[in-house]
């Protein structure tokens, strides 16, 4: 008889980055998407840290419908703009704006600013029965003064990588996984839930 794994939701429905939770699981456990559980909840996002959000999330789904869950949520922290864009990252240039209206504004931003630091930041919240946990990833860079590669999402084209001197957008996406901020926390998640 075939036994069942334990389940644990993954506050997402971005296929993406389902894909590589559940490499990263193995056959440890199952991992299941919002929509596989029936949720199809608009989740308010209305805190003013990346953990306030993460856990939001994944308290939603964990009171409403019973699952142990975790969530994710990143933000892009720019020196030279105080932070900026941070936990307001998806929406920097208005909710209608999508990446490419975001790294405009981006780089408008920082016309003419030599320190060019940034680093993306992961925090992952879970919650497992009674416990709450909290995971970390960060890479550190710099920003482009222009768009370079088409691989990737989001501001990838601008994110120069410290590690390997190049822009996320450049690299493959296993290369990019092995020192993003978002691969430094699913394997701390994981790490913790398969030990
Ligand atoms: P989310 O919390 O993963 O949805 O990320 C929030 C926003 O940060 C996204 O809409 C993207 O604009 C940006 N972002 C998150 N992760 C990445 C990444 O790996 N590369 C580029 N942009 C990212």
């Amino acid at each position: 008889m075939e036994r069942s794994l334990p389940k644990i939701v993954f506050a997402t429905n971005n296929a993406h980055k389902l894909e590589e939770a559940r490499a990263l699981a193995g056959d440890s456990f199952e991992i299941l998407s919002l929509a596989e559980i029936g949720c199809h909840d608009d989740i308010p996002e209305t805190a003013d840290t990346l953990e306030g959000n993460a856990l939001i999330k994944a308290r939603w789904v964990k009171d409403r419908y019973g699952y142990d869950c975790f969530a994710d949520d990143t933000g892009l922290m720019v020196d030279a703009l105080d932070g900026a864009p941070g936990v307001y990252s998806a929406r920097y240039a208005g909710p209608e704006c999508d990446a490419v209206g975001n790294m405009r504004l981006l780089l408008r931003n920082l016309e003419g600013v030599a320190d060019r630091h940034a680093r993306f930041v992961t925090v992952i919240a879970l919650i497992l029965g009674e416990r709450t946990e909290i995971f970390t990833g960060s890479v550190e860079g710099d920003i482009a003064t222009e768009p370079h590669g088409t691989n990737g999402f989001g501001y990838d084209p601008v994110f120069i990588a410290r590690e390997s001197g190049l822009p996320f957008a450049e690299m493959s996406a296993e290369a990019k996984n092995a020192i993003s901020h978002r691969g430094r926390a699913m394997r701390g998640l994981i790490e913790f839930l398969t030990r």
